[in-house]
């Protein structure tokens, strides 16, 4: 059994948590897009783990852990991490493969992504600042990329970098008149992520497909969210990579009949870090309500996410274009203690209604949300172990989203612990 979950809204749905619990029973969890843009937490007991380019099942000591080929891998926050669970008693040797094909990301990207945002200004689209845009960028370009199998030829490596950071260094001048970088510097850096990353780099398609061969059970896991893809979310206001269900195959290189299920994960209301339109924004007294009690700061950046009303709209699209089988609802438990709830279930664009989401940032823009209303509950819901012991309220909430969806939803989170999940 093969399977893959994926993030419905505009990232941080709770994905972390979903897929540390789904691979309890599996052999082994892939990541395949995105880069350290991406904050998964898991809690393990008393144990908070913040996790950005490892896999969400690495916290589990016997799961294979693979970051495939679409990986822009930041060689230094992967090092971090990999000391962070070793501090822990969790050690990934022999069990992270790392694909020789992804690209790396340097200190120029992140230089270059902070200096682009900053003399945006008010245009900023609010990146997380992690080289990620830059990096994609140069993988695409082609001529001035590294990727991780270039880590076992120092030498040309060392030729490499001196052109690519010449290269740069004529831009940075250019634009933003700042002084060079070094190449010997960042070379001094590749030398010691040669030493400890060499290790788990191989080919991981081949490895994936051996694996898959073998009978082993799979799990994919997303980064960001479907709204955030670079060619169907709210471009501009996007991440560089294909994070919708479309990239796991283009990413891991493994098609997606091979897949038997994918699992949507939304929260039970909508959060957006960074700038781009958001209809059902609560920019107001229920939005820090929601910040506050489900704890909405980014696990990369620490920024306040903006907080609003679950959106039925954009979530059937995520769940169309991903042809996603269920829904995984999060935060249930932080809607406690409002009066009403909403769910916005059509857009009006130019007078027009419709319930298919526009992923063009001018006319979304222009949407503005049609709601259905309903009663709120009282009672905190983070002990509820069943469907049928949470209020009738929040019953007929997750009914609702079922009905405007047309996705039933498995998986219920009330808090987040491990055992906070109601399985339906
Ligand atoms: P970038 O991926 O750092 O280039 O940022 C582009 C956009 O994607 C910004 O709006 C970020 O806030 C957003 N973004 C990137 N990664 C995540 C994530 O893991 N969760 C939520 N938003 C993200």
């Amino acid at each position: 059994m093969n399977s893959c979950i994926i993030g419905l809204q505009w990232g941080d749905e709770g994905k972390g948590k979903i897929i540390d619990i789904l691979a309890e029973n599996c052999d082994i969890v892939v990541r395949y897009s995105g880069g350290a843009n991406a904050g998964h937490t898991v809690v393990v007991g008393d144990n908070r783990f913040a996790l950005h380019l490892l896999p969400s099942g690495s916290v589990r000591p016997n799961i294979i852990c693979v970051i495939t080929n679409a990986v822009v891998v930041d060689p230094e926050t992967l090092l971090k991490e990999i000391e962070t669970l070793a501090q822990k008693n969790i050690t990934l040797t022999e069990r992270l493969l790392i694909s020789e094909n992804a690209h790396m990301v340097l200190d120029y990207h992140k230089k270059e992504d902070q200096l682009r945002e900053e003399s945006l200004g008010k245009n900023k689209l609010g990146t997380t600042i992690r080289g990620i845009g830059p990096c994609y960028a140069d993988k695409v370009g082609r001529s001035y990329a590294l990727r991780m199998s270039d880590l076992r030829n120092l030498e040309k490596l060392k030729a490499k970098l001196q052109t690519i950071v010449d290269y740069k260094n004529k831009i940075f001048a250019a634009l933003y008149n700042i002084e060079p970088i070094r190449a010997d510097t960042i070379f001094e850096k590749c030398k010691s992520y040669a030493d400890k990353l060499l290790p788990f780099t191989t080919d991981t398609t081949e490895f994936l497909h051996k694996s898959i061969a073998d009978g082993k059970s799979i799990l994919f896991e997303g980064a960001q969210g479907t709204l955030l893809d670079l060619d169907h979310g709210t471009f501009p206001f996007v991440t560089s990579s294909n994070s919708s269900a479309l990239g796991m195959s283009a990413g891991s290189g493994v098609p997606v009949k091979m897949i038997d299920k994918f699992i949507g994960v939304a929260k039970a209301y909508t959060t957006r870090v960074g700038a781009g339109p958001f209809p059902t924004e609560q920019d107001n007294e229920t939005g820090q309500y929601i910040r506050d009690k489900g704890g909405e700061y980014g696990t990369t950046t620490g920024r306040p996410r903006r907080c609003g009303w679950f959106d039925a709209v954009a979530v059937s699209y995520s769940l169309t274009i991903g042809a996603i089988d269920s829904i995984a609802l999060m935060h249930l438990d932080t809607l406690s203690g409002l009066d009403e709830v909403k769910i916005c279930r059509a857009y009006k664009i130019n007078g027009k209604e419709t319930t298919f989401f526009p992923a063009n940032t001018t006319k979304l823009a222009q949407a503005s949300p049609i709601y259905e209303t309903i009663p709120a509950w009282e009672q905190e819901l983070t002990d509820v172990k069943d469907f049928h012991d949470l209020p009738k309220n929040a019953q007929d909430y997750l009914m609702l989203v079922e009905e405007m969806t047309g996705k039933p939803v498995t998986i219920i989170g009330v808090g987040p612990k491990r055992a906070q999940t109601i399985f339906r």
